[in-house]
């Protein structure tokens, strides 16, 4: 079983002195937790901040995007070298809000994902379905193809490369989440997938995430499912006890 990874994605939430106040406030919650591995995706503005509050502790920083050129005339984008440059080891692609809002589709998700992997970033690759896509039964189409298609091209040597978030779209920010048992059979689909491609151990290795109104009444059940690793939380980690609970799961 790989480590769980807890990712805390706090969207387009909190200035400098919130986001550094947020931090210090879960850092003593969490000081006791071992064998789970925490990230923060803070807004592009906050990160250099976080990245100091969090300087010596096992918390790690995530970037919520990246562009996949390395410079250039390219106003208001981000480069892999930029966030590497504030020790960045994860970045966020494909979420399903860039998918629906910024034009993010997933020939540009995938040549984001290479471009991580070839900077030594590891990619937390967002997959999942619509609410309509899900109601005609292509869930495991959907995912199956966002999975394939955002590591087309890429190598993947190691399991601790790559990380996979799978967040049914209809469940982000709504207060539903997928019962565990339904989000262990997509989880199991994704696993299958990544251990034909990758090859067995590093399917294995690969950590995949829940993502979708996760919170510390729901978050038990759902890490007690064999092929659910971790989580991305949106709207419960912009509260410091709440993502401490999370963090804190039972059964670790
Ligand atoms: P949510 O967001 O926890 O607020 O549903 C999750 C995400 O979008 O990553």
């Amino acid at each position: 079983m790989p480590v769980p990874l807890m990712v805390a994605n706090w969207k387009m939430h909190k200035t400098v002195p919130e986001a550094v106040d947020l931090v210090q406030d879960l850092l003593p919650q969490i000081r006791e937790v071992r064998d789970v591995e925490v990230a923060v995706a803070p807004p592009y503005t906050a990160l250099h901040a976080v990245g100091k509050a969090i300087e010596g502790t096992p918390v790690e920083l995530a970037s919520q995007n990246m562009f996949w050129e390395l410079e250039g005339a390219f106003t208001g984008e981000i480069s892999p070298g930029m966030l590497r440059d504030l020790n960045c080891r994860y970045v966020i692609l494909g979420h399903s809000e860039r998918r629906q809002y910024f034009g993010d589709g997933d020939g540009e998700v995938a040549r984001k994902v290479n471009t991580a992997l070839v900077e030594g970033l590891v990619p937390i690759l967002c997959v999942g379905e619509t609410l309509g896509e899900r109601d005609y039964g292509k869930t495991f189409e959907v995912v199956q193809r966002q999975v394939l298609s955002g590591l087309d091209g890429s190598v993947v040597d190691r399991g601790d490369e790559l990380v996979i978030a799978y967040e049914p779209v209809w469940a982000i920010g709504t207060g539903k989440t997928s019962s565990p048992g339904a989000a262990q059979e997509v989880h199991s689909h994704i696993r299958g997938l990544v251990k034909s491609l990758l090859g067995e151990e590093t399917g294995r290795d690969i950590r995949i995430l829940y993502g979708g109104s996760v919170k510390p009444d729901n978050i038990d059940g759902l890490m007690a499912m064999d092929d659910i690793d971790g989580a991305l939380v949106g709207g419960a980690s912009l509260d410091a006890a709440s993502f401490a609970r999370i963090v804190r799961f039972k059964g670790m």
